[in-house]
């Protein structure tokens, strides 16, 4: 079998998408994405019976990835959704040891006009969250700064930073009510890099829950854009609860567009998604998703590994 024929089972044995997905997938992969070559291009949905399971299975991932790769470049997000996930790293770290000496992290966005050790800050939050509790080099750590003298100047640092340590290995993503990963709302170019964006009106009012009062929410922040994301080596985007049904439903299965710039990672060439099943509750075709997960050896069997 040629190494292109053994891509192509592939493409049609994981591609969780329709036909025409998965030719425009493909079509992408040919083009560009696939730097590295080899077999193992997936977008694989894994459906968890609850936000617990989904944090644990998220957290085995990233372990793997930090084991595969001890100075992995990790991108991080932040938000109630990860909060188990980086529980249970630390619980790895903990009790099995998993070193962070080497990894370097970069986050996903930061309000602007936010100080680092404002409690609603991000990087407040990726402290009291993870790092703290972790052997991470805090020169490894990057984070947008909010209060930053320079917005526009700092943004082009980020990307240059991004850049000389090689791009991110593995970038983890939570996904918004209206489709954004990091700050990238609706209607943001699948081709834009780190930058200012001012926040949508269901965004807003989504973050008000952290601030005291509905004035006090920032209206812009500070993201990492689209074409950065869809440069990372791995994407892994995790996301819970009802409230994030439709859009799970419409960011896997439905058309990619910019209105929903999560549909970008159709486009991508590795991206694991896991959901508790609230969060997949309205997606069409779960079974085939548990179907393709539980029935990996039978691929594997298939490609002769
Ligand atoms: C914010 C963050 C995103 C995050 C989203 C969802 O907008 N910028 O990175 O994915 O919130 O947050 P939550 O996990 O709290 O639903």
């Amino acid at each position: 079998m040629t190494q292109d024929s053994r891509l192509k089972t592939l493409d049609y044995l994981y591609c969780a998408v329709d036909k025409q997905k998965r030719i425009t997938i493909f079509n992408n992969r040919k083009l560009k994405i696939r730097k590295k070559g080899g077999v193992g291009n997936i977008m694989e949905i894994t459906i968890t019976s609850n936000y617990d399971e989904m944090s644990k299975v998220s957290a085995q991932l990233i372990a793997q990835e930090i084991q595969r790769k001890h100075d992995i470049v990790l991108g991080l997000a932040t938000g109630d959704t990860p909060v188990g996930t980086y529980k249970e790293l630390v619980k790895i770290h903990k009790e099995e040891g998993l070193d962070f000496s080497k990894v370097k992290s970069f986050n996903l966005d930061e309000y602007l006009g936010l100080a680092p050790l404002h409690k609603n800050s991000y990087n407040y939050f990726m402290w009291e969250n993870l790092f703290k509790h972790i052997n991470i080099n805090p020169e490894n750590v990057y984070i947008p700064q909010g209060n930053i003298k320079d917005p526009e100047q700092f943004c082009i640092w980020y990307e240059e930073q991004i850049k000389k340590v090689g791009g991110i290995d593995l970038q983890v993503l939570g996904i918004g009510r209206d489709g954004h990963i990091g700050f990238n709302e609706p209607g943001s170019s699948f081709a834009s890099r780190t930058r200012i964006k001012a926040l949508y009106k269901q965004t807003i009012e989504d973050n008000a829950r952290f601030f005291d009062k509905m004035e006090d929410v920032p209206r812009f922040a500070i993201t990492i854009g689209i074409g950065t994301i869809m440069e990372a080596e791995k994407i892994l985007l995790i996301a819970n609860g009802k409230n994030k049904a439709d859009v799970c439903a419409k960011f896997i299965e439905g058309p990619v567009t910019s209105q929903i710039t999560a549909s970008a990672l159709q486009l991508h060439s590795y991206v694991n998604v896991v959901l508790d099943k609230d969060a997949a509750s309205k997606l069409k075709r779960t079974e085939y998703y548990n179907w393709v997960r539980d029935n990996k050896h039978l691929i594997q069997k298939e490609i002769g590994r």
